[in-house]
């Protein structure tokens, strides 16, 4: 089943092209003479009304999950103008947080089995809200028991550490922000350019992929190392967390994803000339801002891998003294799902250099069903 590849996780990562897909197979519909540019999620299109006048849209997930609706959550406020909180399930069952009728939760899942997941679920039920699931098996608790929901068809994922489901999660929620917001007229050439964006994401995350070499040798680079930081922010602030949990929970090796924002209000005191940091700096709105914090990390002489739109190698890093990683540029809201790629590949080969099991990381299960 793993056919040419060593590992389920590998293999996993190498298939995003098509498994995303699939994610949108029947889903984009690309516009011509009389119909405009759009998107069609068959089991949400009853309850877009709803969401549009909901008072608040929140995500409830897990792990991976939560940090993929992290990734979309500012493309869907942009495009609904409605507030979109965000909540690890966990937390929202520990402080029993308010939700109301008025409110949809939408609730990832690529297993649809997660415990705290289900429990929050429940807990929304029971307090009236729209209920929505994203997840990636058919048949599953969260995909039953929601209002409504999208299958994100990423096919089975078999390595623990989600990669696949991650990406296409991204690309659902993109879709799901999309179809909320087609009722506005002023964000047309906006919806219109992300899904031309979405119809060549597969290209993209096939250009990215061949970045597989050059993660293998910065793995080689890092392997030995205690700690790994990645700062990101915007669109990659969720990059920065998910490529730490790869790293964690494969490579077992420390990892910590930091909102570059945050950086001098704590981080910044770890800096010196040991500690690799990753810091993402592909060009979108807060390209400048990390410009600035990638001049701050390198007068503390910190050691630094920046990962920037291809051809703007000079403009991260004008002294040539950082490590570059150029990924392809794609619209701003759809780079996470570029972004995260490299970083996937360093925690796979990390992991297999430092003798690890890749498929079935110590001490962690691929569906977390009891609390
Ligand atoms: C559906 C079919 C697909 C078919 C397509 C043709 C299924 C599972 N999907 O896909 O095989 O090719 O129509 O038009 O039969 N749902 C939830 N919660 C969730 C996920 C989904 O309630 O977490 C519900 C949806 O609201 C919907 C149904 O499950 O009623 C199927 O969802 P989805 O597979 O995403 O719908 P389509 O893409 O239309
Ligand atoms: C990380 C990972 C976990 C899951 C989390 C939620 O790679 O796999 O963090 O993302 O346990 O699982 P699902 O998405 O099945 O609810």
């Amino acid at each position: 089943k793993k056919g040419s590849y060593e590992h389920f996780m590998q293999k996993e990562i190498h298939e995003q092209p098509e498994s995303l897909t699939t994610t949108m197979r029947g889903r984009l519909i690309r516009g011509g003479s009389c119909n405009a540019k759009g998107v069609l999620l068959g089991g949400l299109k009853d309850h877009l009304k709803t969401i549009r006048r909901s008072r608040r849209v929140i995500f409830i997930g897990c792990g991976t999950s939560y940090n993929a609706a992290l990734a979309a959550r500012p493309f869907l406020e942009e495009l609904s103008g409605v507030p979109v909180s965000m909540e690890l399930a966990s937390d929202l069952l520990d402080r029993q947080g308010p939700i109301y009728r008025e409110d949809t939760a939408v609730f990832v899942s690529q297993s649809g089995e997660t415990a705290d997941t289900l429990l929050a679920l429940e807990y929304a039920l029971k307090n009236g809200a729209l209920c929505v699931g994203i997840t990636n098996t058919v048949g599953s608790a969260i995909a039953r028991n929601t209002h409504c929901g999208v299958h994100i068809n990423a096919g089975c994922e078999i390595g623990v550490a989600s990669t696949k489901a991650y990406t296409s999660q991204i690309v659902v929620m993109a879709m799901l922000a999309i179809a909320v917001g087609d009722d506005a007229i002023s964000s047309q050439s906006r919806r219109e350019a992300v899904i031309d964006g979405l119809f060549d994401l597969p290209n993209k995350v096939r250009e990215v992929l061949k970045l597989d070499d050059e993660m293998k040798d910065l793995a080689k680079l890092l392997m030995d190392e205690q700690s790994l930081l990645v700062f990101g922010r915007g669109y990659n602030y969720a990059t920065a967390l998910e490529g730490a949990l790869k790293v964690k929970e494969v490579a077992l090796m420390h990892s910590e994803g930091i909102l570059a924002g945050e950086m001098k209000h704590g981080p910044l005191a770890l800096v010196d000339e040991t500690l690799p940091i990753v810091v993402i700096a592909t060009h979108d709105n807060c390209f400048s801002k990390q410009q600035s914090v990638i001049q701050q990390l390198h007068a503390r002489k910190g050691r630094l891998i920046v990962m920037c739109s291809k051809g703007e190698a000079s403009l991260v890093c004008p002294s040539g003294s950082c490590r570059v990683i150029e990924v392809p540029q794609v619209e701003d809201c759809l780079q996470p799902v570029i972004n995260i790629i490299p970083l996937q590949l360093l925690a796979y080969h990390l992991t297999v250099l430092r003798g690890y099991d890749v498929d079935q990381p110590r001490n962690l299960a691929k569906s977390v069903t009891t609390q």
